[in-house]
């Protein structure tokens, strides 16, 4: 099938777009607002946008609580979801009120950040700690649209330990979940790790490591 987006014609029980853009990693973000207290909700709109520095982003419609609380306090951190925490992730998602604490409704524990006020998920494999750069609202062919691109710059990064080896990260070990369309999520482990060298010239792991 081949299908025009404007006139929404797919004929499919519904929008395949989070589908094919998939899996997506999740950027479960908690922040803190002006009176400290705690939200924390997931996000598949997310991802890492830069490495020099390292920067991040996630998307949300209107203004829900990430966003104002970042906005309000200017930090955030990313923790990431393994398997094991994936109920509790998807509880953190319940449209709790303003102020009520996503965490404690979850069961989660947080953990101090280094360098940011904003806690992270203490169970979680890994975090990023980070400073809010910027909101960038989202405007489409059409015109404007309710989206919100939150843009933030890692300081901090918070790593379990028991997920190094050998100098490096070994992300298949965390059992990431990644979001797919619908209700349907995908698991990341060890199995489905594979390796290619770039071409010469093109940023290859090793000659990168000497820079
Ligand atoms: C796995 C997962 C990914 C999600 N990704 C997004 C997203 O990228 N953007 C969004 O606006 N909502 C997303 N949601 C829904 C929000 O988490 C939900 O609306 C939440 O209540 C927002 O919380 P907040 O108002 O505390 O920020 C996602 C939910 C789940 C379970």
């Amino acid at each position: 099938m081949h299908y025009d987006v404007t006139a929404a014609n797919h004929g499919l029980r519904y929008d395949p777009f989070k589908a094919i853009v998939s899996p997506r990693p999740i950027g479960w973000i908690t922040a803190l607002d002006g009176q400290g207290r705690v939200n924390c909700s997931p996000y598949s709109f997310f991802n890492a946008i830069s490495d020099k520095p390292h920067m991040v982003a996630f998307a949300g419609g209107g203004m829900k609580d990430a966003r104002a609380f970042v906005e309000e306090t200017g930090e955030f951190t990313c923790s990431f979801v393994s398997w094991d925490l994936r109920d509790a992730m998807n509880a953190t998602s319940a449209p709790l009120a303003r102020g009520e604490s996503e965490l404690d409704f979850a069961g989660l524990e947080a953990a101090p950040s280094h360098y940011v006020k904003a806690p992270r998920v203490k169970a979680a494999p890994a975090a990023l700690e980070c400073k809010w750069l910027q909101t960038v609202p989202l405007t489409s062919l059409e015109g404007v649209t309710n989206y919100f691109l939150v843009i933030g710059q890692v300081v901090g990064i918070y790593i379990n330990d028991d997920f190094i080896a050998d100098g490096i990260v070994d992300t298949g070990r965390m059992h990431p979940i990644m979001r797919g369309g619908y209700d349907q999520y995908f698991q990341v482990g060890s199995e489905q790790m594979f390796k290619m060298t770039r071409p010469p010239g093109g940023g290859n792991f090793d000659e990168r490591r000497k820079a």
